[in-house]
């Protein structure tokens, strides 16, 4: 699919069921790999890294069953499958979360296993979840701080207080998993709220887990029981949608059936301070594990905002696609506090900068985010992936956004949108008319 032409839209209207939450499924898999018993899911993320945890778990022991429908049958420990040491490296693809979470979860088990990637995996930062779980008990190697690492687990994993230093859900979670195997409370101090699955997630297994009012996750060791969910749509995926429909007066969308974590929903908050008109109708068909729910928006005029301080964890995947929006906003849009934009699956700051200014954006390059000045009439570019699903989905919007009779644009190496979202090509061409 690479060099994939995506033209100007003269209209955007539609309503979309997003794909199953790539965040929630792989949680879902892990822990129905740990579970004493067999678990099944409906609606599992198709997004290829997804697939990576899937086939990591596999090559630990668990039955992970998904049919064409994407539900899943997950056997866990108590089906006689119990995890053992994989044969060879386990591969995570272009998946950090596969590779952090499951770094947590092998701790928990007396097991040795590699944890390995693809080029850009293979330059994320791995000594932040590294340096916890020593602290935890486990043994860590890691190259130069980074995959492949080795991970030995030697339960029980030390119980206590423990803080976690980067505002990661990843991290976060990886400590938590581990901590399943401890000989006493694990208590968990973050420095800033980060999304929360993993916390809703274990008490839906029977774990105990409370969250104090001073952010502080007390987590009781114990067995993960099996369990049955149905996953909400992905709400980082229906933000390309959302940031779509919001540029312009009179264009609209309805995703429906996405999670509305409150760690997730920054997005909405940011939009609506643009000016766009969020409409959200909650659901309870997750469950009552995950809010969920549909998201209508109508485009308006936009204004620039400021992004920063405990808004970012809460929005972090969406900021490239809202770069792209705050091109279309009156004024200056300033995203900080966002340095962990430069250790995604792509340094996203230099690259967004780099790609806005090819569609003739102005903008300007901080350590920590970037400035991006509005209203812009775009012009067709020819743009990069860089291996990064969700520039390549950005870089899409942005080309949906030149104005009609402008050139179309083309994305190379876009294939790499199958990392999250496989079908987002044809999602587009299903709400957006071409001119
Ligand atoms: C994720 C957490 C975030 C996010 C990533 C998915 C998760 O990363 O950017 O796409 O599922 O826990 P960090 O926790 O490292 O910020």
């Amino acid at each position: 699919m690479s060099g994939v032409t995506v033209p100007p839209a003269s209209w955007v209207d539609g309503v979309l069921r997003i794909p199953g939450d790539k965040s929630i499924s792989h949680r879902v898999l892990i822990l129905g790999a740990m579970a004493r018993g067999r678990s099944f899911a409906s609606n599992v993320s198709p997004a290829a890294d997804v697939a990576s945890t899937a086939a990591c778990l596999e090559a630990l022991g668990a039955g992970v069953r998904l049919d064409a429908a994407m539900r899943a049958g997950l056997d866990g420990a108590g089906t006689g499958r119990g995890w053992a040491a994989a044969e060879s490296a386990l591969d995570c693809g272009n998946s950090g979360t596969t590779m952090r979470l499951l770094a947590g979860a092998i701790a928990a088990h007396p097991i040795s296993a590699v944890l390995d990637g693809d080029a850009s995996l293979r330059r994320r930062p791995m000594e932040r979840v590294a340096g916890p779980l020593r602290e935890l008990g486990a043994e860590v190697v890691t190259h130069d701080g980074c995959a492949p690492m080795t991970v030995t687990g030697r339960p029980p994993i030390h119980g206590g207080e423990y803080v976690v230093r980067v505002a990661s859900a990843q991290i976060k979670s990886a400590m938590l998993l581990a901590g399943l195997a401890a000989d006493s409370p694990v208590h968990v101090l973050e420095s800033m709220p980060t999304r929360d699955h993993t916390e809703r997630l274990l008490r839906l297994c029977g774990i105990a887990v409370t969250t104090g009012v001073d952010g502080r996750i007390t987590l009781m060791p114990g067995e993960v029981q099996p369990f049955g969910m149905r996953i909400p749509g992905d709400l980082s995926s229906a933000a390309f949608f959302l940031a779509l429909a919001a540029s312009r007066p009179g264009w609209r969308v309805r995703c429906e059936e996405v999670t509305l974590n409150p760690g997730r929903i920054g997005v909405l908050d940011v939009l609506r301070a643009m000016g766009a008109d969020v409409d959200v109708e909650h659901r309870d068909d997750a469950g009552g594990v995950e809010p969920c729910g549909d998201v209508a928006i109508r485009g308006a005029a936009l204004r620039g905002v400021r992004i920063e301080g405990a808004l970012i964890p809460r929005c972090i995947d969406e900021l490239p696609v809202l770069a792209v929006l705050a091109s279309q906003a009156e004024g200056v849009t300033t995203i900080r506090d966002a340095a962990e934009l430069r250790v995604k699956e792509s340094d996203r700051i230099a690259l967004l900068v780099d790609g806005l200014r090819r569609f003739g954006v102005a903008c300007e390059e901080h350590d920590d985010g970037l400035t991006i000045e509005g209203p812009c009439r775009l012009r067709g570019a020819r743009v990069e992936a860089h291996g990064d699903h969700r520039l390549a989905m950005a870089w899409a919007v942005a080309a949906s956004l030149v104005p009609e009779g402008g050139d179309a644009s083309i994305i190379d190496g876009a294939e790499c949108t199958a990392v999250s979202y496989p079908q987002f090509f044809a999602d587009l061409a299903a709400v957006t008319q071409a001119s």
